[in-house]
Order: C-alpha cells, then structure tokens, then sequence
C-alpha cells in the first residue's frame, strides 16, 4: 500500500473546475468507478462533494497506468495531476467538463467489494444498508442530508447567539418522571435498586434556568423516549431547545419565525412570510381534523349535523345524539379519478383510525351511486348535498361517530390520502403555520383521568384558568405548535409561573400532594423563590432536517438511526450484558420463557 507523502490535498473533488485549467491539483477520495478503454483508463473519485474524473493515458507513467487499471470500486486513492478540459463532456456532473490527468497515484487502501453499490439510484433493502450504515452514508444523498443538517445547528446556534441566548447543557442521568411517554431507565451502581433516566427533554433544567436569571436558554439536547414507533419518530432524537424570561406567546412565536426565515432563505433559498398565520386549535381540527394541518391543499371538512340531526338513518342522527358529530369532505371533481374499489380501500383507510364506516356519494358522468342516501329523505339528501357543494363529477365522503376526535381523525387522514391521490400538493412547496390555543387537557382512555396534552407546567389561558377543576376540559393552554407541511415542527408553551396555580394543576392531573412533592418538591420549591414569567419552544431537529430536505424518513437525517424495533442494526444494540455487569449493579433478570 502507498503512503500519502509528499501529497497534500488542495482541492476537494467536487470543487475542482474549470477555473483550475492548467494547474496542478491534489484530490483524494474513493473510487466510484473504473473504465478501461484500452489505452486510456478513466476513474471517477468520489468525496462528500462529488466526484471528478482522473484520466490515464499513453503519456502517463506505465506503472501508474497500471495501478489506476487495477482499482476496483471503494478503494481509497489520492491523485495528484494538471487539470484539463474533457474531449468528451458529461453534462450531468456539475465538473464534468473537465479532468485531472494524473501523473502521481497513491493506493492508500484496498475495499472489498461491498455487500451494494454506493449509488442513489439502486435500490437496496433498508435492512442491508442499515447493517453497513458506515458504507450507506457514503451515498451523495445522505452526505448532503447530514451537510444540511450540520449546516441547520448552525445557523441555530448563530441565529439565538445574535438574540442574546446562553447555550447551556443540561444533564442526561436524571429523575424519572411519571408523565409523558415512558422514560428509558439507567441502573445506579452506587445505589443499588435505584435509577436513573434519561431526560425526554430538558424542560424542567431550561424552566429552572430560568429562575436562575440565565434569561435566554438554547440547547443542542438529545433526548429519548421509549414509546412504540410510530412514522416520524426514533428513541433518541435532538431538539433545538429554548427557553426565555419575560416573555408572552407572541415573543417567543416571533423570535422563531426570525430563526425559520432565516434557515429557509440560507438553506433553500425560500424567502417565507411572516408573521406566520395562526389557526387555533379548534379551527384546525374543524377544517382540517389535524392538530397539524398540512394546508397546501383545500379538501376543508363540512359539519353536516344541521343536514342529518332529525334523520331516520340512525348512523347519522344516532352519532349526534350521543354526543358525536358527523362531517364530510368533497373531494372536488373526483368521482371519476377514483373507481369502487378505491373507495373501498378508503373505507378500509378510515377503519384504521376507528371509524365504523365511511359513506360516500359518487356524483360520476357514469350516474350517481351512494352509500347512504336511499337512508334519507330527499330533503336530507339535498341539505347534505348542499352542505358539501355538490357538483356533478364529485365524490363525497362522510364519517359518522358518537366521538367527535375519531369523526376528526378519520376525515383528517382521509383528507391526506386524498390529497396525495388526487395530486393536490405542489413539490417542493413549503407551508409554515402556527397552531395556537391548545386544550390544556386531554383524556386518557387507558389511564381513566385527564392528563396534560402539552406537560403539566403549561400555563392555561387566563380566562380558562377558573374552570381547571370544574370543567378541565373548556380549559384552554398557552401552547402553540409550529407545523410545516402537516408535521409536527415544534412545541412549545409559556409556563406556571406561580407555585399555587401550579399546585391545582398537578391536583387537576389527578396527583396528589403527597406525589406531586416526591415527584417534583425541587420544581415547587424553586417556585418560592421567585420566578420571573418563562416560556419556550423545542424543534425536532430531525423533523426539521427531513422537511427541509424533503426526505420522507428521520432515518434519512439520522447518522446512526434506530428501526421500529428501537434497535440499532448495524451494532445490534440492545444486547445482553454480563452477568457480572448485572450483577454489579444489584439485578437479577427474570426467568423468560423463549
Ligand atoms: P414536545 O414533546 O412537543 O415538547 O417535543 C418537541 C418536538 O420534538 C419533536 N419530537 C420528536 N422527534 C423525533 N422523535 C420523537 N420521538 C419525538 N418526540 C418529539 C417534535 C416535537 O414538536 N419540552 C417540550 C418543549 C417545550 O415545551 O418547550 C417538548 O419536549 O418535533
Ligand atoms: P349500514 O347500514 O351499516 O350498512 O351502513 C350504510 C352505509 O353507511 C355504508 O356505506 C357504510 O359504510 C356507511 N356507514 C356505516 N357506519 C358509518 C359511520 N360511522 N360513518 C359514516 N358512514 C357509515
């Protein structure tokens, strides 16, 4: 094998360019791939900016000639030569008018060859590429995500720098908390039977940072949740996370539409407009039965309670009454672009978020079919219709359900598919938003009680705050969430800052005080010694990564990402550990039966 001296880089190779012409340049990098054409052999070397190529020729030294003929994909070679206009130009790469005719070749490592070829364009089982993520990431496109990604911190770190904010790091072995998604636990060696977790986020150390005077807090924070994967979700994921005193919804709001214009004009080029709009809550789930509405495209929902309330079609009028609403879309000229079957996979869709059914009427050139309205009497069928403004070539969709969420939850993500069927969403196109207003409150099925939809330490609305005890659910919360795209951005909220309110909070949640103070005394305590008014925001930088490089997965903006399974295939953590190592730490594994 060759050694690297006497040579030093002085280009990397996508940056050499015709500019270069005639000079001698330095470039190093692996071996995309090589061509033998008799008496020429051409190499095209590839690094993190692209790749160039290197040309051998009759007036190249024989055993050089040879060595470059003797290169097999991945090796890693530096190359040294005189740039030169390309008889043959390829106009698909950005230098492809020009190579190097190398008269210095260095073989500083041989490849074997590798299990896939390091090329976008093929299509690999995610399994095999994750198993060799270190060759995975050689590809241009996971290169130039992680360069993006890179390039977001660091426009964050600037941009909250310029605003007067402290970077500080915030522990990772911390208290369990009991709300929120299940906290991934770290044994304690030194205290045997006792734990550690590992922070969801840093939201209780930024709050009292706060109360420590820091004022403006941002953190590059890793944070981890063991909850069941779900699309746009890993375990381990980073937040660009902020906190600042003396602060109402609107400053923290507009303090982050400076750091969103600013990543979107220097990453993409896109100017954005704000002030952002903002939908509240209500209003979001009304028109678009999404917390986080993606409003690239129409497809609103229509209440059609009026319509159907007094219905002989218990479906319908059996849903109001018990409390439930029932609405609808109109899927605007696609009664023809979508056949029988179609719809019934739609049905098949909206059963997936609980929905009992979905109707529908089918205004086709063809003739008219429904569902559902040989159930109604024509004057029903005609105020349905009217609801929707049905035209001929429509196709009309409804969802009846005593639970209002799953008639919301059904339409929202039958609105998406539509969307994504019908073609409605322009690539490439971006939609930024604030959703405002959030209920403080959410109730839990599973846990027979209300919990907090944001955290416990959200403020309500001060016109809400009376009713915490005895309407929970009217309570409205100082929470807002920026959406782009239809995903979950970011959240955030102005905090309690007073240790009574905070008090009934916990009470509302169903704690008490006996809980409340073993789980958060230090919270509460703190609160006593005066706290200035706080509010923050947390991004999902990978979110954040994959929207702005319209990637459709974290794992395309994650180095080492983790599969559905929460585990990590190219090491293969989670593992086994010694019996010493268990032993150590004071724990005994139960019997499992395989
Ligand atoms: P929240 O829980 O909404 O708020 O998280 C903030 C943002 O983090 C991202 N996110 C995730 N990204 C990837 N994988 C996950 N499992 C995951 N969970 C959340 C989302 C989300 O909007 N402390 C508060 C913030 C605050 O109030 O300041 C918090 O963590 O993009
Ligand atoms: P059924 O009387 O149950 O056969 O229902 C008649 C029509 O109403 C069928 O097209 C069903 O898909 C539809 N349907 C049933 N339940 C619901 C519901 N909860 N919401 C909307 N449509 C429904």
């Amino acid at each position: 094998m060759d050694t690297m001296k006497g040579l030093k880089r002085t280009h990397y190779c996508g940056e050499v360019s015709m500019s270069d012409a005639g000079s001698r340049v330095v470039v190093a990098g692996f071996v995309q791939k090589t061509r033998e054409l008799g008496n020429l052999t051409f190499i095209d070397l590839r690094d993190r900016t692209g790749i160039v190529q290197l040309a051998f020729g009759d007036e190249t030294d024989r055993e050089i000639f040879e060595k470059a003929s003797g290169c097999r994909a991945e090796y890693v070679l530096m190359a040294a030569g005189v740039v030169r206009e390309r008889e043959s130009k390829n106009t698909a790469l950005k230098n492809g008018d020009i190579e190097i005719l190398v008269d210095d070749l260095r073989l500083l490592s041989k490849a074997q060859t590798p299990p896939f070829e390091i090329n976008d364009k093929k299509n690999v089982k995610e399994e095999l590429r994750l198993k060799h993520r270190y060759l995975d990431l050689r590809r241009p496109e996971l290169q130039q995500s992680l360069m993006m990604r890179h390039r977001i911190v660091k426009i964050a770190r600037d941009y909250f720098d310029r605003q007067g904010f402290l970077e500080i790091e915030t522990p990772t072995l911390i208290k369990s908390t009991p709300e929120g998604a299940r906290d991934y636990l770290v044994p304690s060696r030194v205290h045997p039977g006792s734990f550690y977790a590992l922070p969801q986020s840093p939201q209780l150390y930024k709050q009292l940072l706060m109360l420590s005077g820091f004022d403006r807090y941002m953190q590059v924070a890793r944070c981890y949740r063991d909850e069941d994967l779900r699309a746009h979700r890993q375990p381990e994921f980073t937040q660009i996370d902020l906190e600042m005193s003396f602060v109402d919804e609107q400053d923290v709001m507009s303090i982050n539409e400076g750091f969103l214009k600013e990543v979107f004009s220097q990453v993409l080029g896109i100017e954005i407009k704000t002030p952002l709009r903002r939908i509240p809550y209500s209003e979001a789930m009304a028109r678009f039965g999404s917390d986080k509405p993606d409003t690239r495209f129409g497809l609103e929902l229509t209440d059609l309670s009026a319509a159907v309330k007094k219905s002989e079609f218990k479906v319908f009028s059996g849903a109001l009454a018990a409390g439930g609403s029932v609405r609808g879309i109109n899927a605007k000229g696609a009664a023809d672009r979508l056949s029988r079957k179609e719809i019934d996979k739609l049905q098949e869709l909206v059963k997936t978020y609980r929905a009992k059914g979905l109707a529908f009427t089918r205004l086709s050139s063809q003739g008219e079919s429904s569902s559902f309205e040989k159930f109604l009497s024509p004057e029903e069928t005609a105020a349905v219709r009217a609801a929707l403004d049905a035209q001929p070539g429509d196709l009309l969709f409804i969802v009846a359900d005593a639970k209002e969420e799953v008639v919301f939850d059904a339409l929202g993500a039958l609105r998406l598919e539509l969307g994504k069927r019908l073609e409605l969403i322009k690539p490439g196109s971006f939609d930024l938003l604030w959703v405002t207003e959030f209920p403080e409150f959410e109730y839990s099925e599973e846990e027979g009680r209300y919990v907090a939809k944001h955290h416990p330490f959200t403020a309500p609305m001060e016109e809400d705050a009376p009713y915490l005890e005895s309407d929970p659910k009217r309570v409205r919360a100082r929470a807002y969430d920026i959406v782009i795209n239809g995903t979950e951005a970011g959240g955030g909220s102005i905090r309690i800052n007073d240790p009574d309110l905070q008090t009934r909070m916990f009470k509302a949640l169903g704690f008490t005080e006996e809980r409340a103070n073993e789980q958060f005394d230090y919270l509460l305590e703190a609160f006593k010694y005066g706290a200035p008014p706080h509010g923050g925001l947390a991004y999902g930088l990978d979110r954040l990564c994959m929207l702005l490089s319209g990637r459709e997965s974290l794992k395309d903006v994650i180095a080492f990402p983790k599969v559905q399974n929460a585990s990590e295939l190219m090491s293969g953590a989670p593992t086994a550990v010694s019996e010493k190592a268990l032993e150590e730490l004071g724990i005994r594994l139960a019997e499992t039966e395989e």
